[in-house]
């Protein structure tokens, strides 16, 4: 079927709007409505055998199976290993046994995720792979492929992949914590609950997009950005950073916020904004200490946040965007649509080719 615009001015825009329906059928996929448990297909997949997963990724899915590795260890209690795949492959690490190796990726066809695929088979335990196509080279060479439900993605910058892609790998870390007796019912419950209720909240986000339309003309005007986040919001940093550089070609970098004052704090002064990712979840005190010590030197935050984590940021804070409160494991979902967003309107107000930014490819097929 031809896939066009639907009145959109970008595929981008198109794909960033599609995200509370195609999380919604992601989650639905796996999590049948009427039944509190995830179900697999294909025979499914048992965490009881399994001591230790290994995911390979490029990219966005790269980062996707980085904030499962937090999902994983600490829902499951499994250890989790992540690396690049061009990494991986000619790094040629030992394969323990009991490892299930998992890879990501929305073509399913990326050369060096492939290839890394291949290295693990006869290796692994299981393989198992998280792709937007089911028919793909690595779904078929995968004893169990979980499809995303994203639809086709057009837009060079990923975008509803990479938040079905998380919805999938947190299901399935579910799973894993279930099969290892790592969760309580009542746990599952709530995790369960707030998967279903993620597309209203999604929803919600997207209402605040003036805001962040607004914020972006600001951003358009630098030349480095920084993002910080901690724990889940780590990876969607790197994410954000991407992000930006895919399509507006402005550079960004991603640091996690502890790692602050370790080097890029040297980078800091009064041209730089600094994007700072951050619900008020456990962590957000140290959050608001490393914005503090931006803020000391200049820096302009701008704070992505709760109602109640930009009001216990206190002043000084550049600029802020108001995400709605989600249950803590879910915000690095509901968190990339601000990073997509900002993304695609400092692009806009750029006038760079959003859907197709320079030197960039969709699908990687070749080295
Ligand atoms: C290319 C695309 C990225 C994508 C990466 C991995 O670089 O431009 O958006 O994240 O490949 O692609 P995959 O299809 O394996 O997810």
């Amino acid at each position: 079927a031809r896939v066009d615009k639907a009145g959109f001015k970008h595929f981008m825009a198109k794909e960033i709007h599609e995200q509370p329906s195609t999380i919604a059928e992601a989650v639905r996929a796996y999590l049948p409505v009427g039944d509190d448990a995830v179900t697999l297909p294909d025979g499914g997949l048992d965490f009881t055998g399994i001591d230790r997963v290994v995911m390979v990724a490029c990219g966005t899915a790269y980062y996707a199976c980085l904030t499962a590795k937090y999902w994983f260890e600490q829902l499951a209690r499994l250890p989790v290993e992540v690396d690049i795949a061009s990494e991986f492959r000619y790094r040629e690490p030992p394969v323990a046994a009991r490892t299930l190796a998992l890879f990501v990726s929305q073509s399913g066809e990326t050369a060096d995720t492939l290839a890394a695929l291949r290295y693990c088979a006869g290796k692994a335990e299981r393989i198992v792979s998280v792709v937007n196509v089911p028919e793909s080279s690595i779904a078929r060479e995968s004893d169990l492929a979980l499809p995303i439900h994203a639809g086709v993605e057009i837009g060079v910058a990923s975008t509803k992949a990479f938040t079905c892609q998380l919805s999938v790998l947190l299901i399935l870390a579910l799973k894993a914590a279930t099969d290892r007796g790592a969760l309580t019912a009542d746990d599952l419950a709530d995790h369960i609950a707030a998967l279903r209720g993620l597309p209203a909240s999604i929803n919600a986000a997207l209402d605040q997009e003036p805001a962040m339309e607004s914020v972006a003309k600001r951003l358009a005007e630098a030349r480095d950005i920084l993002f910080l986040g901690r724990g889940l919001m780590y990876p969607l940093a790197l994410e954000g950073a991407l992000k930006l550089k895919e399509i507006s070609y402005i550079h960004a970098e991603a640091y996690a916020s502890g790692e602050l004052k370790h080097g890029p704090i040297a980078l800091i002064d009064n041209q730089v904004p600094v994007v700072v990712m951050a619900p008020r979840d456990e962590l957000f005190d140290k959050s608001v200490s490393n914005m503090q010590e931006v803020m000391a030197r200049e820096g302009k935050v701008l704070l992505i946040s709760d109602d109640k984590g930009i009001s216990e940021a206190g002043d000084g804070v550049w600029q802020t965007i108001r995400m709605p409160r989600v249950h803590d494991s879910l915000a690095p979902i509901l968190y990339a649509l601000p990073a997509q967003l900002l993304a695609y309107h400092t692009a806009v107000a750029k006038g760079t080719d959003v859907d197709q930014p320079r030197n960039l490819a969709k699908s990687v097929t070749v080295e």
